[in-house]
């Protein structure tokens, strides 16, 4: 698994210098890359700004913004979720496949970061390798958001922790437990533990673990976060169950994976190891009958729909966050 993205744009490559297009920079852009990069309250303020928008706020901070979209994996989601809170908040977006621009016949992403600084106000990328990101971050002058990497997925735990909040209350008070591959959605939420204080327990398999680096920062900082390889007992009186598919995008699909992490698909037997009422969540999409059975992600404890939904709130939170 490759390393977390922690980059900063070096204030070398802001320079407070006027740009030829014309947007001169006051001072670092604030990117949104990883979830441990921040502090509880500015966190907290996104998630709270994008319960404001759902809640019926219905101002337009980003009125002639911008955000371009750069998109090396394919998604539905992210997508769709942040055209629409771009055009919500009176802004714009443009999409670019890598296939389909320069970056596809080897365009550097340190030069793409420089050339798109120039015309957009934001750039969201998801990339197949987290250095791509940081690259882009480095060399952009405008915001950078984290729109998925192999190493971790910030806006959705963003809209998890919301909808957990919107369902169990104050955070800190609850147990999340993770069963599946210790992928980049686990790394998020391990983040995530850990920033807003919740317990959070990981079953995954030997084979299969969060990079270690991350369990050690958690463990640094001081986090209610744990690793077994027994689902059960992540699960065992938990306010929420989570997993993910078995094969992220770039990963081969092989019969060896397929049996170390049958053990860890979410059925009604494991849910009905936590409390009662326990909600079931999945950043989708969903493989039925592998990471989790149709019985638990159609069934009374799934929010997995409330859960996509606050993709498009809680990007608007960040959103405003990074560019308003
Ligand atoms: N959950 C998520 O990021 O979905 P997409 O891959 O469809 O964007
Ligand atoms: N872990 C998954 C998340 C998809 C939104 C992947 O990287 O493909």
């Amino acid at each position: 698994m490759a390393r977390i993205v922690r980059a900063v744009a070096p204030r070398s490559a802001i320079g407070g210098a006027t740009q030829l297009g014309g947007r001169p920079k006051a001072g670092p852009p604030r990117h949104f890359l990883d979830i441990d990069q921040y502090d509880v309250g500015d966190l907290r303020g996104m998630i709270d700004l994008g319960t404001a928008y759902k809640n019926g706020r219905h101002d337009r901070p980003l009125e002639g913004k911008t955000l371009a979209m750069i998109f090396e994996k394919p998604s539905t989601r992210t997508r769709v979720s942040f055209e629409v809170a771009m055009r919500q908040l009176g802004g714009d977006t443009i999409v670019i496949g890598t296939a389909d621009s320069q970056l596809g016949r080897g365009e550097t992403t340190a030069d793409t970061a420089r050339v798109l600084s120039r015309y957009v106000d934001a750039i969201m990328m998801r990339t197949n390798h987290a250095e791509k990101l940081a690259d882009l971050a480095r060399h952009a002058t405008v915001p950078v958001i984290n729109g998925l990497t192999d190493s971790s997925h910030p806006c959705q735990i963003m809209a998890d922790v919301m909808t957990l909040q919107e369902k169990k209350g104050p955070v800190a008070q609850t147990v999340v437990a993770w069963s599946g591959d210790g992928n980049n959605v686990a790394v998020s939420w391990v983040h995530a533990a850990v920033r807003f204080g919740f317990e959070l327990r990981l079953a995954c398999p030997e084979a299969l673990p969060p990079p270690p680096t991350v369990l050690d920062w958690a463990r640094r900082e001081g986090g209610r976060v744990s690793l077994t390889h027994e689902p059960d007992d992540a699960v065992a009186n938990a306010d929420c169950v989570v997993t993910d598919t078995w094969v992220s995008m770039g990963v081969e699909a092989n019969i060896s994976r397929h049996n170390l992490l049958a053990p860890y698909r979410v059925d009604e037997r494991l849910m009905a190891k936590a409390k009662p009422d326990a909600i079931f969540m999945h950043c989708l999409p969903a493989k039925r009958g592998e990471e989790v059975t149709a019985a638990v992600i159609d069934g009374p404890q799934s929010v997995v729909w409330d859960e996509a939904e606050n993709r498009l709130h809680v990007q608007k939170g960040i959103l405003a966050w990074c560019i308003g």
